[in-house]
């Protein structure tokens, strides 16, 4: 169950909203930031907050590249394959990451730490091949420096559990 807290400043937002479905984006991201991915129940609140029948909320879900229904890994890995990351190396940056993490698209590693999947263009272009992790935004990927922020996030998430992260990754 969502923590009183996040529900109340939901709820203050929705009803304060002239049109309050306009917010069903925002209520179903910050839902998700508190459990990870949008659980049944995780919809079911989103429903009741809103006021909104679930099934409509599942439309708008199943729409939005960012919106997990599934679980996911701690980080989640969009790497872009429109035209120009595609032209400049997704297969093989794809292929690299899945024989590193030995998971395919759509999977998640059995530690739980990344989830691979793909995504349309995000505006890097003119740094292609790019990629997301998290709100994160890497560009000029090579295999090379996706060793490097693998390794990066494995540390922060090692440090993380040992309660001694400095900053968190944004
Ligand atoms: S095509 Fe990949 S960032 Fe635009």
């Amino acid at each position: 169950m969502l923590p009183t807290e996040i529900k109340e400043s939901l709820t203050r937002r929705i009803e304060t909203a002239s049109h309050p479905p306009e917010l069903a984006v925002d209520v179903m991201f910050a839902i998700q930031d508190h459990y990870g991915w949008l659980t049944d129940e995780a919809m079911e609140e989103a429903g009741a907050i809103l006021g909104m029948d679930p099934l409509k909320l599942e439309e708008l879900a199943t729409f939005y590249t960012f919106l997990y229904r599934e679980p996911v890994g701690k980080y989640v890995i969009h790497l872009c394959d429109s035209v120009i990351c595609w032209m400049d190396g997704y297969e093989s940056l794809r292929d690299h990451i899945a024989r590193k993490l030995g998971i395919g698209m759509g999977e998640t590693t059995p530690d739980g730490l990344f989830t691979l999947l793909p995504v349309c263009c995000i505006g890097y272009c003119d740094r292609s091949p790019a990629m997301l992790i998290n709100k994160k935004v890497y560009g000029f990927l090579t295999p090379e420096k996706i060793d490097a922020i693998f390794e990066k996030l494995r540390t922060e998430a090692q440090s993380t559990e040992r309660g001694t992260a400095e900053a968190p990754h944004e």
